[in-house]
């Protein structure tokens, strides 16, 4: 089986003692905080909060900053989601909104594009190429935000963003690793390797890079943000794609629209999570586990012992299990989620857990529908960014253009790298994806669906009162690091810089392989062995980005030491 844990690079002998983990630092601010995967898209955002504007502006500019220094990770050719948070003293509240501007499917898509004429699926079609990427929603998305709520003009978002594209800054040794592993698919494209490469040669970490076609495109979206869907840029693309076998039409781009989402919410303990609906799957999972594991006093086991991690594993193993059934885009399959996150469902799959032995994930099957239905709830490679006001409004943004640099090629003349989001459909029933996640019929190809996402922006308030925000890159991983995120804080009452740095485990259901941070103490991991865990230990992924509101009203915020991202207060 291939994906995320057949490609791990860096496996550690059990046994030895586990490499020191790294503490972020702690960044603090009253009048406002970005948190972000680029110290320099941070700095850009922060720069809209000293000009006045809100936390929208602030996203806004700091996600296009991301588009322009970490091309590999997200980007205008993506798409993404946003949770926008408005404190609301009157009905002791925050208002959530929750925005999808994710990636469709072209209209020419179809349900087997990447099986051959045997059935066999075309290996790495829906990775590589034109053929990979879905109608990107990133450009749509931030001028739907803004206009709606951003306080400053549109021009002055998009202008850091313009600026790192025109006069370059140096990339990272994070960057050039992504490049080489992607070298083969973008030097074989002309326009991709024009601008990635000095002529094939690789650039080395420090050097300049300079994206001159992309910050005409900035300044052409900075003029008139439609030109990406109907005007020259989209021209651009659509004749991009005739040229090399890709989908995307003018038609697909036209049709593009963001769609306002009702956030799915639940309670822990005392708090309000709230996070993405379908097509995402991260709010349903991340639901889902919070239910499970709620009657239980993690807190007095201890953080990284066995008993806590175990639960967290088969808890994992139970959601992923559902995942791969149930979720897919609500506007084309009827997905339960009121039913995979009630509590009534989550107490029968709970009696499901052995709570001293690992079960195999194939004794482990989804969920039968009709369990689903007698438990309808009784009363519902990607970057992800940060932000928090003076007023207290919020933004946890996710948005990713897939596998690293994307499907590798950029549209030519545009600079805008293209995603292969097509690749989180399922391209045939029990195929897994770039991150091992197997599907089936309810995220099946279909001309203007969407693929399901992992993407678990999310935001935990209490009453009128932020508690945090986070999320994460890491495709499958994702929900179950911003799940520990979360339960550091709000569980363990650790700061956000200890609770992003905290060694994760994660279970997908299949493969039926537990990851656990490399950092974890030998003994915990000999435990999980024990209790029938098949272990795979590997340096620490994800890369998360989150902010906590402390009791006296201080916002404090931390990115995850594993990577390069900077918190900036002011
Ligand atoms: N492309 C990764 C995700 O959306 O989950």
């Amino acid at each position: 089986m291939g994906g995320l844990i057949a490609t791990l690079t860096t496996i550690v002998t059990v046994g030895c003692d586990a490499p020191t983990r790294q503490l972020a630092p702690l960044e603090t601010g009253d009048r406002g905080m970005v948190v972000s995967a680029d110290p320099l898209a941070s700095e850009a955002g922060v720069e809209m909060l000293r000009k006045g504007g809100n936390a929208i502006d602030a996203a806004v500019a700091t996600t296009f900053a991301i588009s322009v220094v970490e091309p590999f990770s997200a980007g205008i050719g993506g798409g993404g989601f946003l949770l926008a948070g408005f404190p609301d003293p009157a009905r002791e509240d925050y208002q959530i909104q929750a925005l999808d501007f994710r990636e469709r499917a072209p209209k020419a898509a179809s349900r087997d594009m990447y099986l051959d004429e045997n059935g066999e699926v075309i290996e790495r079609a829906s990775l590589d190429g034109h053929l990979a990427a879905g109608v990107p929603g990133t450009v749509a998305g931030l001028f739907t935000v803004h206009k709606y709520y951003g306080q400053l003009p549109w021009e002055t978002v998009v202008a850091p963003a313009i600026q790192l594209a025109e006069t370059g800054f140096p990339v990272s040794e994070y960057f050039v690793r992504s490049l080489e592993r992607r070298r083969d698919v973008i030097t074989a494209n002309p326009a991709a390797r024009a601008i990635f490469t000095r002529d094939g040669q690789m650039y080395e970490p420090g050097e300049i890079l300079i994206q001159a076609d992309l910050a005409d495109t900035l300044k052409t979206i900075a003029a008139d943000p439609r030109s990406f869907y109907t005007g020259e840029i989209a021209t651009a693309i659509a004749a991009d794609m005739a040229e090399n076998g890709g989908l995307i039409t003018l038609a697909d781009l036209e049709a593009y629209t963001p769609i306002w989402r009702n956030p799915l919410c639940g309670n822990f303990r005392q708090f309000q999570i709230c996070a993405m609906p379908p097509p995402s799957s991260g709010g349903v999972h991340l639901l889902q586990i919070l239910n499970l594991i709620e009657p239980y006093d993690l807190k007095s086991w201890g953080r990284q012992d066995p008993d806590t991690l175990h639960l967290l594993a088969e808890s994992m193993r139970i959601a992923y299990a559902d995942r791969a059934e149930y979720l897919g885009d609500p506007d084309f399959v009827a997905v339960p989620v009121r039913s995979l996150v009630s509590g009534g469902y989550a107490d029968i799959r709970r009696s499901q857990i052995d709570r001293e032995r690992a079960t195999p994930s194939d004794e482990i099957p989804p969920a039968a529908r009709d369990i689903l239905n007698r438990h309808i709830w009784e009363s519902p490679e990607t970057s992800h960014l940060t932000v928090v006001d003076g007023d207290r409004n919020v933004v946890s943004l996710t948005f990713t253009v897939n596998g690293g640099f994307g499907a590798g090629v950029v549209a030519a003349g545009t600079g805008i790298l293209l995603n292969n989001e097509m690749d989180d459909f399922s391209v045939a029933p029990g195929v897994p994806n770039l991150y091992g996640l197997v599907g089936g019929e309810a995220n099946a190809i279909a001309p203007r669906k969407t693929p399901l996402s992992s993407m678990t922006p999310a935001i935990v308030t209490e009453g009128d009162r932020l508690i945090m925000a986070a999320g994460s890159p890491g495709g499958s991983t994702i929900i179950t690091t911003v799940l520990q995120t979360v339960l550091n804080v709000l569980e363990f009452d650790m700061t956000v810089a200890e609770a992003v740095s905290e060694p994760r485990i994660h279970h997908q259901w299949l493969p039926d392989r537990l990851l656990v941070d490399s950092t974890t103490p030998p003994a915990t991991v000999e435990a999980l062995r024990r209790r029938g865990h098949e272990i795979v230990k590997r340096d620490g992924w994800g890369n998360v980005n989150a902010i906590v509101v402390t009791p006296d009203g201080q916002l404090q915020g931390a990115a995850d030491p594993r990577r390069d991202g900077a918190a900036v207060g002011f």
